[in-house]
């Protein structure tokens, strides 16, 4: 039997090849095992649900000069903050950032809870957003997945049936493959992978870590998959 994809394996990838974005700590700190600032983490991930990471870059730089911190972003008036924000559109977005801010400094001391559940607690935090933060800031093992992971799964386990359907099927393989070591790493590398490597189209599976035990791949499958319903 032919050995799976590897939490292991995808790790040693992303340790070369991870993408440099303003909110990741650097290699030398991850080999330190220093975690990402939760706030930096948070306010990404809202930034990023629905914008790419290119676009969302320069407001983060822009959000964290003026507010560096969640305390300074609770106490920034309404329309400042939408003022940042104008541009990078789904303005209720926006909205239940201060929400959320502003909670965390009411009812936290300004501390951001620690696991998937008390971030669940928070308002404008929805399990998607729970995930990634316990994940990538507090490195807790819970499964994040969005459109990238979903590829990817598609693709390594050779899913045909359709997203939206797929997506349980998709979230218990991709909660197989998360490991207990490094599980904030390895959620940024599947991500990364589906960005830059395990791309919607002409995938670069020549250079790709999970290349062996690609079942897609040794398929010939990789490019029609994931499939989806038509809308
Ligand atoms: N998309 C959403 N969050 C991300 C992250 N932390 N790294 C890469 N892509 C992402």
């Amino acid at each position: 039997r032919a050995a799976g994809p590897a939490a292991a394996d995808l790790l040693a990838w992303y340790d070369d090849h991870a993408r440099d974005m303003p909110w990741r700590v650097g290699p030398k700190d991850r080999a330190a095992q220093l975690r990402p600032d939760p706030y930096r983490v948070w306010l990404s991930e809202v930034m990023l649900q629905q914008t790419t990471v290119a676009a969302v870059t320069e407001y983060f730089r822009r959000f964290t000069a003026r507010w560096p911190n969640v305390a300074a972003l609770a106490a920034a008036a309404d329309g400042d903050v939408m003022g940042e924000w104008a541009g990078l559109g789904y303005y209720a977005r926006a909205r239940n950032l201060l929400k959320c801010a502003r909670a965390v400094v009411a009812d936290h001391g300004g501390v951001f809870p620690d696991t998937r559940e008390g971030l669940l607690s928070l308002p404008g935090i929805g399990p998607y957003t729970a995930a990634a933060v316990a994940s990538i800031a507090f490195d807790r093992a819970e499964v994040v997945v969005d459109g990238n992971v979903e590829r990817v799964m598609a693709r390594v386990y050779d899913v045909h049936t359709p997203l939206p359907t797929a997506k349980p099927e998709l979230t218990v393989l991709a909660a197989a493959l998360t490991p207990e070591v490094r599980p904030g790493d390895y959620a940024q590398a599947v991500m990364d992978l589906g960005a830059t490597i395990c791309t919607p189209k002409s995938p670069a599976c020549g250079i790709c870590p999970w290349r062996a035990p690609c079942l897609a791949r040794v398929r010939g499958t990789a490019a029609m998959l994931p499939k989806k319903l038509p809308k």
